[in-house]
């Protein structure tokens, strides 16, 4: 049976550990589901581990449907939130509603998921208006990379801990669901879990937050590239892939593949 967002925020009444997963398409978002994850994040980050790229810029909002389109066509059980790609909610209130309306509308996402603090304050009440729930994103915000000045921990200082403690409190009372806080400091992400209502999601934040999230092709295996200390890797798909993939190779050279049973 489909998980309500109502499920979802009364795990964080009863204790009760939230799991979250990224997936980008139906075979996957399939496996995701059928594991029981509760939500599948249809992540921005499409763009470096299916796409190839070196950061998550350049994903569209016509990507993020297509993409979306597949998992929510998959998620018999899951919440499926939707990714609000970079530029597709900061420029004005109307650009943010119009596109994560579209999430709901058009891919049957049932939440989305956008990136900023006090900033985008505007853009989550026009939205929970609107009746589209969002989760915000705060510490390590991939779309904020160039000010950053790479993929760095965030809240580090007592400052950037106490600005942060404020923006999630702010994005709260601004009608957010739920906060996804990202590479920062446990104590912090656990000072934050303690204060607000809503539930929190840590990637890179410590075991105290309400729930977890990675990224489907890091805890697989399947991605190559740089992997963050944060990242657990729960197998190594790449590798089986490829004996799988010589071994049919050498079938086929050998005239071993197709045998009798897998013929007319
Ligand atoms: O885009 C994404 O996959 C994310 C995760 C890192 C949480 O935002």
């Amino acid at each position: 049976m489909k998980i309500t967002v109502q499920d979802f925020l009364s795990k964080k009444q009863t204790r009760q550990k939230i799991t979250m997963i990224t997936a980008y398409d139906y075979p996957f978002a399939r496996i995701v589901d059928e594991a029981g994850i509760d939500v599948i994040l249809v992540g921005d980050s499409l763009a470096m581990v299916v796409q190839g790229l070196d950061n998550t810029l350049s994903a569209t909002m016509d990507e993020m449907i297509y993409h979306a389109k597949m998992v929510s066509r998959a998620s018999k059980n899951s919440i499926v939130i939707g990714d609000m790609p970079y530029l597709s909610y900061q420029v004005s209130l109307e650009d943010a509603v119009r596109n994560g309306g579209r999430f709901l509308k058009e891919a049957g996402a049932q939440a989305v998921k956008l990136e900023g603090g006090r900033e985008v304050a505007g853009q989550i009440k026009a939205m929970t208006r609107s009746e589209i729930l969002v989760m915000a994103h705060i510490g390590l915000t991939p779309q904020a990379l160039h000010r950053m000045g790479g993929y760095k921990v965030q809240g580090r200082t007592e400052e950037a801990a106490k600005r942060l403690m404020e923006d999630a409190k702010i994005l709260q009372d601004s009608g957010a669901f739920s906060l996804l806080l990202e590479a920062i400091p446990a104590e912090l992400a656990a000072a934050i879990t303690e204060e607000l209502t809503i539930p929190t999601i840590g990637i890179g934040a410590g075991p105290h937050c309400d729930g977890q999230v990675l990224v489907i092709h890091d805890l697989l295996g399947l991605f190559e590239g740089f992997a963050p200390r944060f990242v657990k890797k729960y197998a190594n798909l790449k590798d089986d892939a490829i004996i799988a993939l010589r071994q049919y190779k050498e079938e086929v050279e050998k005239g071993i593949f197709p045998g009798k049973e897998h013929s007319f």
